[in-house]
């Protein structure tokens, strides 16, 4: 995920030459370039299959991570988030997976902490396979959780289906966007504002930002969807208040303010002529 607002882009596509239709730095990508996308993508969502049957009381997610690790490794693929340097934190991210259990929202480290029954973790992972890369976000049960905490994860996840699912060609984000806000409300849950999704391809964070909610503010920064856009759409819901903050000194987990659970669905996906094609499926 994307750290939102980090600088404003004006918009001037002259600038970045090609298509007429390229917005703001967007790069869209031809069929055989998606076709790199759906291996990269593939990969990560075996990864997160064999992750979700890992997932019960008394593993570790340091457990989990390196078992993701070898996954990526055997297929001569690169983990994207290890050694992402981030401004404010105060190290390189340290593993191929973020692990963001119960109030961690995102940005999770693996650690030897054993998850508990009725904990819930997301699970990220994202890969660069042949030059091209897939990212994908799941959050898990372990074993039985509240009515409540099922809830924030079944409606993180329709959050996340809605969205591809209305996704078309000349559409502009912003209908998606208020679409997923309106669902994640209506459920009594919020949206994150700080983190937001993000275009992907050659790079695991393109143009452009793809938030998950809609404001006056986010009017000037929105979209249309092309044809050839790849994006990583990633919904994070809360329990309680949208707000997050950084947990630790280190500056990578981000945790909501108010303790509540946050859950995290994220798919990358290709828009076509007859709509989103996931790329990042199982
Ligand atoms: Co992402």
């Amino acid at each position: 995920m994307k750290r939102a607002n980090i600088k404003k882009q004006t918009h001037r596509p002259e600038l970045f030459g090609g298509s007429p239709r390229a917005q703001r730095g967007v790069i869209l990508k031809s069929a055989r370039e998606i076709g790199f996308m759906r291996e990269a993508g593939r990969l990560v969502s075996h990864v997160l299959d064999r992750m979700g049957e890992m997932v019960s009381p008394g593993v570790t997610s340091a457990e989990l991570n390196e078992v993701a690790e070898q996954m990526i490794a055997d297929v001569g693929a690169i983990p994207l988030f290890k050694g992402v340097v981030n401004p404010q934190a105060k190290f390189p991210f340290p593993a191929a997976l973020c692990t963001s259990v119960n109030s961690a929202v995102v940005h999770g480290i693996p650690d030897d902490k054993p998850l508990v029954e009725g904990d819930i973790i997301s699970v990220d992972c994202g890969v660069r396979l042949n030059g091209y890369c897939g990212d994908s976000a799941r959050t898990f049960s372990v074993g039985t959780v509240t009515p409540e905490i099922r809830s924030l994860l079944d409606t993180t996840k329709a959050t996340l289906d809605l969205a591809i699912a209305e996704i078309r060609v000349g559409r502009m984000w912003s209908e998606v966007s208020s679409a997923m806000q309106k669902y994640v409300e209506d459920a009594g849950f919020s949206v994150v504002r700080e983190f937001v999704g993000h275009g992907i391809g050659q790079e695991m964070h393109e143009e452009p930002k793809i938030p998950n909610y809609h404001d006056a503010k986010q009017a000037k920064s929105d979209f249309r969807l092309d044809k050839g856009m790849t994006m990583a759409i990633e919904p994070m819901v809360n329990i309680g208040t949208h707000h997050v903050c950084y947990s630790t000194p280190d500056r990578w987990v981000v945790v909501t303010r108010d303790g509540k659970c946050a859950a995290h669905f994220e798919h990358s996906v290709a828009v076509m002529d007859g709509g989103a094609e996931i790329l990042t499926a199982s």
